[in-house]
């Protein structure tokens, strides 16, 4: 039976690289029945909402959705699709995978980890006030960090989990329980209790963000799985991506208690979004993702090895990937290799 899944084209090159891994999916035989749905400018045009209430419905019926890059509309009055998203389905843990793939283009050969990140407390969450001090109302600002022992206990589990499912051997904890010993010290304990619950099957290792970051940068081929709370993880994912060459294969999921959503980590690209050129590259590993999620591991590992082929191989290649070759062109290059 067909599963129904929801798919966001979204805006600028959204509409045409979700058409291209539509066409890959389908081709390597995933029986899938798609529920289009509009969000971002497209939805503002016909609904005159970035997030209409039919495409939350609709992901609320499939709980799982595949979402091209939305453009935020400037100016107030209109809710944060992210946000929206985010509360509906309290999408808790944000993950994000870099591999090292494109010859010459990246900075490292062996970077294959996972960035499990926590994505609805810590300092994120918006309980900020200023402090008025003599005549000054500004004088000072206070922002709050939360951390929760259920948000901790989740976020972990997920992520040992996440390493069993994927044949994943570490979980490295990243942290700064030393100088935040309450909220990071909770984070810190809660993380140290799981593991346990993991012992011998995987292994466990803690890091303080700022040495986590020298890490990275020295040796992150030493890194498989890395859990941290929400500001760190925003922004240790983003380093991930520089090491593996930028943004152009970064995917990523939102997964929640109530639906998992995936996506590219890349925006609409204004800049060549009529041209029909736009690499579909890393809204394909999110599909990839979300039949790794499925449990449609061998579909997913078929799909990867096509497009990396296609890739190493150097004949076919969209722009950003240092070749002349159309979305189209790069799209029947990955099925002509699909085994
Ligand atoms: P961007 O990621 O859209 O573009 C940055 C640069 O990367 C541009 O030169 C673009 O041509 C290139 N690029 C991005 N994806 C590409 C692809 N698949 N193939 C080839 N080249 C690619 O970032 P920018 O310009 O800051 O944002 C544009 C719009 O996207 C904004 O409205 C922003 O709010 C939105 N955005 C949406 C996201 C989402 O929905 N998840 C994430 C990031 C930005």
């Amino acid at each position: 039976m067909s599963i129904p899944i929801t798919l966001i084209p979204g805006d600028g090159i959204g509409p045409g690289i979700t058409d291209a891994t539509v066409r890959i999916l389908e081709a390597a035989g995933a029986d899938i029945a798609w529920d289009r749905k509009l969000a971002g400018m497209a939805a503002v045009a016909v609904h005159d909402d970035p997030m209409p209430d039919e495409t939350l419905e609709s992901i609320s019926r499939t709980h799982l959705a595949l979402k091209g890059p939305l453009e935020t509309p400037v100016g107030s009055g209109y809710r944060s699709v992210n946000v929206a998203l985010r509360k509906e389905f309290d999408l808790y843990a944000n993950v994000r995978p870099a591999k090292s793939v494109t010859p010459g283009r990246r900075r490292y050969d062996n970077v294959d980890l996972v960035l499990v990140r926590e994505n609805t407390e810590g300092l994120y969450v918006g309980v900020e006030h200023y402090i008025k001090i003599g005549d000054d109302p500004h004088a000072a600002a206070e922002s709050v960090a939360i951390i929760t022992r259920a948000g901790s206990e989740r976020i972990h589990r997920y992520a040992f989990e996440y390493a069993v499912k994927h044949g994943r051997r570490k979980v490295t904890i990243v942290h700064k329980a030393n100088i935040l010993k309450f909220s990071q010290g909770l984070f810190l304990d809660v993380g140290r209790d799981v593991a346990k619950q993991y012992d011998g099957r995987i292994e466990v290792e803690e890091k303080i963000v700022d040495a986590m970051a020298m890490s990275l940068v020295m040796r992150p081929e030493a890194f498989d799985v890395i859990v941290t709370t929400n500001l760190f993880g925003d922004i240790l994912s983003d380093q991930i991506s520089g090491l593996v060459g930028g943004l152009g294969l970064a995917p990523g999921a939102n997964i929640g208690a109530k639906a998992a959503i995936f996506e590219a980590v890349h925006g609409t690209a204004p800049d060549i979004a009529t041209k029909g050129v736009a690499n579909p590259g890393a809204l394909l590993l999110a599909a990839c993702m979300m039949l790794d999620h499925l449990g449609d591991h061998a579909r997913a590992t078929r799909i990867r090895d096509a497009m990396y082929a296609t890739i190493r191989e150097g004949k076919t290649l969209t722009g950003d990937l240092g070749g002349t070759a159309t979305t189209d062109e790069f799209t029947s290059a990955i099925i002509a290799r699909l085994r």
